[in-house]
């Protein structure tokens, strides 16, 4: 199957066949405002504001886990998924929490005017979209002047391909920085296609400068000592993992699996 790039109609059937997978396969903590894979939570890296009675919009929420920390936190959250599926775990676990988030099923490709806020965050949800620099303008265009803009995306380097390269090491094979592969994914049923894009640091950088935005925090964090930690330290202190990443966590102490940006509205 030849892949033509993500569409609304794709991602959504490709997610909402996942979603049940996705949601049982990875622990994702509401304890916690998470940034990617056996990485440190806000709890750690210390990039969220202040968010007591502030208004909130997560772009490509899931299940919404960490909205539901910031509604714990006394914030006003509004999240947003292409995929129902996705969202009907979102409401369950906000339920569960007994905190509210308002889920809505809405494209990050065609947010349309849903509302103002003080605080913009998404994790890993921008590489499936179609337009990227509209997304972070369109979120520049919803924050109240002073609000943060709180994005992390799927660093470059991860792209690579790791390759024996002699004597038992191993090494990143990386064709080209500056063009680099998507990951095409296929749905379960083998029936959707999907591709989580990456991008070179410096062209984030630039959409964000060019939506009027002002880079604060740029962070490439590597991931917790996962082999040093007991089980309960793991449950306790990383917020988003599963088994799958753990048998990552070689490549993942190596290359760093997202970038950071925290970003203020001028
Ligand atoms: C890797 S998951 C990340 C979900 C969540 N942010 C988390 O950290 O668990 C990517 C999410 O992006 C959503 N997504 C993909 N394309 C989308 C679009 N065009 N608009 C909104 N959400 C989209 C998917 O449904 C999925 O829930």
């Amino acid at each position: 199957m030849q892949f033509k790039g993500n569409t609304d109609k794709s991602s959504a059937r490709y997610w909402n066949d996942l979603a049940e997978l996705y949601q049982r396969e990875t622990r994702i903590s509401t304890d916690d405002f998470h940034y990617g894979p056996l990485l440190p939570g806000d709890s750690v890296l210390k990039l969220l504001p202040s968010v007591p009675q502030r208004s909130c919009l997560e772009i490509g929420c899931g299940a919404g886990q960490n909205s539901v920390f910031l509604a714990k936190q006394g914030a006003h959250c509004t999240a947003i998924d292409i995929s129902e599926e996705q969202l009907a775990h979102g409401r369950k676990i906000a339920a569960a929490e007994k905190t509210s988030v308002d889920f809505r099923c809405i494209s990050m490709d065609a947010m349309g005017d849903p509302g103002r806020f003080d605080l913009i965050h998404s994790t890993y949800a921008l590489p499936f979209s179609a337009d990227p620099q509209k997304v972070i303008a369109d979120a520049a265009a919803m924050l109240n002047p002073g609000g943060t803009f709180l994005l992390s995306v799927g660093h470059p380097l991860y792209a690579g391909e790791w390759l024996e390269i002699g004597d038992g090491e191993e090494g990143l094979f990386l064709p080209n920085y500056f063009e680099p592969e998507p990951d095409v994914r296929m749905s379960l049923d083998d029936r959707t296609m999907s591709a989580a894009q990456y991008w070179p640091v410096s062209t984030v950088a630039e959409w964000i400068h060019d939506a009027g935005m002002v880079i604060q925090r740029l962070l490439e964090p590597a991931p917790m000592p996962i082999p040093e930690m007991s089980e309960t330290e793991i449950r306790a202190k990383v917020p988003y993992e599963g088994a799958g990443w753990r048998e990552l966590y070689p490549n993942l102490a190596r290359v760093p699996v997202v970038v950071i940006f925290k970003c203020r509205c001028a």
